[in-house]
């Protein structure tokens, strides 16, 4: 059964006529059938064009925290609209921005972008100027955004394109990239901790970065194995590699200073956007100061017309305000584990084989195994084919988790108790709808889009 209704279809179909394949971005592309069309959000809640209520568990793919349309944050936009958008100067809010962002994560320097793919992109840049060297160290299933240094080996990788786990081959996912683009990256396992260590001590002479994301966020939620960001400090330590943290997704959602606190490890540069602005384009490179401080004017180039525009800006203090000065991390972060507990409860009664790894503000969830995957293969080999069915069967009910499972389960600090409840209510009877088919045997897995 298609997701659209009637109007739903309509509008899609002329969308289609004008936009290729009636989206803005590939990932949001679910089909002819399926792709939907949101005209609004209010807090955990987002409606179709039918009209059609979810509560959502996508929240744009991370960037909301405090909830769709969140009030107070829209309020300080609108104010700040008052005052003009774009001076190429600097702007106050900028300032305080930036001591807030310093502060919370305990980074000395902040330069602002709009989006986490420019912050990737300008943080490989310093770390290539500051070392001197050009290659990286990015690992397998880890996304960093659309710029083509970093479109190896993500999320969207096909296994059998992958090689052998002790000689991985960097798999490009996109065509339109040059070739000569994937001498600059060596892809590796996550969690291998002597892969990670035989690849530095071989290459370290050219390696300007180890490029990461301290947890899974595009890959079901997976976490760091215990020590294994504290080896990857150790050996830029050692070697004197830059180490690039990508906290696009964990930033201001798994710790109000994000992983650097969840995990208590400190890296030379961090990249920040998604939650940092609840919705609105905003995003930040941040980092220690000699590293940061490489963007000397004229030497090495940072920037952009829009870096630290008012409304962006505005959005981000408020969101950091809120932070700050209410329960939000805590609160999803409980809410989160009863979700978490709710949904292993209801799998386990039902017999389906499960694991669910990450933060209770962004977890995932394996099925067809008890033994949760450490990296990208082994999530490849859990049962993809009734996760999307169960997913498809809890959107019909109104609860809207992605359909690829490698797309974590976000929460916001609207995500309530009574909201969490009602949608275990609903994940039951997906669950037992689900349960009835269920042999056992793996699915075939979906099909990637890019
Ligand atoms: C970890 C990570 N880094 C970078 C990006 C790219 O961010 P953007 O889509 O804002 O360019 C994403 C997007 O999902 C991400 O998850």
């Amino acid at each position: 059964m298609s997701l659209q209704g009637d109007r739903t279809r309509a509008l899609y179909q002329k969308g289609k006529q004008y936009i290729p394949y009636g989206v803005n971005s590939n990932f949001r592309y679910w089909g002819d059938d399926d792709t939907l069309v949101i005209p609004r959000g209010e807090g955990p809640y987002i409606w179709d064009a039918d009209e059609n209520r979810y509560i959502d568990y996508r929240l744009g793919f991370g960037p909301i925290i405090l909830g769709h349309n969140h009030p107070y944050v829209t309020r300080r936009v609108q104010e700040a609209l008052q005052d003009g958008t774009v001076f190429a100067w600097m702007t106050p809010r900028e300032v305080e921005l930036a001591e807030r962002i310093a502060r919370m994560c305990g980074v000395d320097k902040v330069r602002l972008s709009n989006t986490g793919t420019e912050a990737t992109m300008h943080a490989l840049r310093i770390a290539r100027a500051y070392t001197g060297r050009e290659k990286f160290i990015k690992f397998e299933g880890h996304y960093h955004g659309m710029h083509d240094y970093v479109l190896f080996s993500t999320a969207s990788a096909q296994k059998a394109a992958l090689g052998s786990r002790r000689s991985p081959i960097p798999q490009q996912i996109s065509s339109g990239i040059p070739n000569h683009i994937r001498e600059y990256v060596y892809c590796l396992p996550f969690n291998d901790f002597e892969m990670l260590e035989r690849t530095v001590t071989a290459h370290w002479g050219e390696l300007a970065a180890i490029l990461f994301e301290p947890m899974m966020g595009n890959t079901a939620g997976i976490m760091p194995a215990p020590g294994f960001l504290q080896k990857i400090r150790e050996l830029c330590d050692q070697y004197g590699i830059v180490m690039i943290m990508d906290e696009v997704k964990t930033g201001f959602r798994i710790a109000k200073g994000g992983a650097q606190e969840y995990f208590g490890v400190q890296a030379d540069l961090v990249t920040y956007a998604k939650a940092l602005g609840n919705g609105f384009p905003i995003a930040a490179i941040a980092g220690k100061d000699d590293v940061m401080m490489t963007v000397h004017p004229g030497q090495v180039s940072h920037g952009g017309t829009y870096t630290g525009n008012g409304i962006g800006t505005a959005a981000a203090v408020a969101v950091l305000e809120m932070l700050e000065k209410e329960p939000v991390i805590e609160s999803t972060i409980a809410n989160g584990k009863r979700m978490m507990e709710g949904i292993g409860r209801i799998l386990t009664d039902a017999g389906i084989p499960h694991s669910l790894s990450g933060a209770p503000a962004m977890f995932g969830i394996s099925l067809g195994s008890d033994q949760p995957p450490t990296d990208f293969r082994a999530y490849l080999d859990s049962d993809h084919g009734l996760y999307e069915e169960l997913s498809y069967a809890l959107i019909h009910r109104g609860v809207m988790p992605d359909a690829d499972g490698r797309e974590p389960w976000f929460l916001s600090y609207s995500h309530s108790a009574a909201v969490i409840d009602e949608t275990l209510n609903i994940f039951e009877d997906a669950v037992r709808e689900v349960a009835r088919g269920y042999k056992g045997s793996p699915k075939p897995a979906i099909e990637v889009v890019e």
